[in-house]
């Protein structure tokens, strides 16, 4: 039996349908269940159209599921909405959550205040937030006159302010250039670290979650894939992503086996000879790997560990789940 009291969040069962005028419907979030753990910074991961905004607005309570319950710190986030939203922030997705026409500084103030924070100290820790996020010179800039990353920046930091121990930030790097978003990870890694407050952090970019986050709940089309922490998962492809390279070129037929067994596999021909990559879903693959290539007469030259693509890692995880149903 699961304790939920000790976790920051947890949603169970949560499934939210959109009508489109009679004509059809998106199960835009579809059955997903997942905790947080206090102080786990945990990445919601899947492609555009997977679920993940519309996720975060049921938990926030902004829409509402069709069924489903979540717990925020071990209260009914239904029952005690909307005292309940005292514990939690958010930035959504392309929000603009600032008013253009104040400063940075005074769009802090403002959104602490409607939520009684406004003592000295939560001030200094206002600065030290512009501090680490490198908005110090941009304190009186009016928000309108900053650049997009800086909007961003100054969102996130609003969304700070209170100190709220649930963090929803939702694509937080959608639109940043390279740059910026490099930055803003490494800030909300330092934060994440410094702190102990609970961070959820959506994105369809898997190189944010990695840099950001423990633990992955990858989504597709509504439902949760696959939820494991981003070592772990990384440690179980790192395992099965292999590179051979083969005294002369490739057999005849080798190519076209290797794609029908294992999918993503190619056959290249390098200087030494045939260089096979290929990913294997199982560890037992490795058996029928090398059956195959005896099969064709192939002498192995060389064998390694490829380097692993966590890009790949996920599309292909979410290839897979498409292609069951
Ligand atoms: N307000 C809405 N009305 C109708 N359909 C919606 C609405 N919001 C989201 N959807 C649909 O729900 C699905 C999930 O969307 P969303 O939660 O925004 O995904 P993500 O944030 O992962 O990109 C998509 O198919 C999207 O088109
Ligand atoms: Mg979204």
């Amino acid at each position: 039996m699961l304790d939920i009291t000790r976790n920051a969040l947890a949603v169970e069962s949560l499934t939210k349908t959109f009508r489109d005028g009679g004509r059809g419907s998106v199960k835009a979030v579809d059955n997903v269940a997942f905790q947080v753990e206090q102080g786990e910074v945990v990445g919601l991961l899947g492609p555009n159209g997977a679920g993940k905004t519309t996720t975060i607005k049921c938990i926030l309570g902004l829409m509402r599921p069709d069924s489903g319950h979540v717990t925020v710190f071990g209260e009914d986030a239904q029952t005690n909405y909307p005292r309940i939203l005292s514990k939690m922030s958010a930035v959504l997705e392309g929000s603009r959550n600032l008013y253009w026409r104040l400063t940075v500084w005074e769009n802090i103030l403002f959104f602490s205040a409607l939520h009684g924070v406004a003592s000295p100290a939560d001030k200094r820790y206002f600065d030290h937030l512009l501090k680490l996020f490198s908005l110090e010179d941009k304190r009186n800039v009016e928000v309108r006159k900053l650049s997009q990353g800086m909007k961003q920046k100054t969102s996130v930091v609003c969304a700070l302010a209170r100190r709220a121990p649930l963090v929803f930030l939702d694509e937080p790097t959608l639109g940043l250039d390279v740059e910026t978003s490099l930055e803003l990870r490494s800030v909300l890694r330092e934060l994440s670290c410094e702190e102990g407050r609970t961070f959820v952090v959506s994105s369809h970019d898997m190189a944010v979650i990695q840099d950001v986050c423990q633990r992955v709940i990858i989504m597709s089309e509504g439902r949760i894939v696959v939820d494991d922490n981003v070592s772990h998962l990384m440690d179980l492809f790192r395992t099965r992503c292999y590179r051979i390279v083969l005294r002369g070129p490739a057999p005849e037929g080798l190519e076209k086996r290797l794609v029908h067994e294992f999918v993503g596999s190619s056959v290249a021909e390098g200087e030494q000879g045939a260089e096979i990559k290929v990913n294997l879903s199982e560890d037992e693959d490795i058996y029928r790997l090398m059956d195959i290539l005896r099969g064709v007469d192939g002498v192995i030259d060389e064998i390694s560990h490829e380097e692993i693509d966590m890009e790949k890692v996920y599309l292909e995880v979410v290839r897979k789940e498409r292609s069951f149903q």
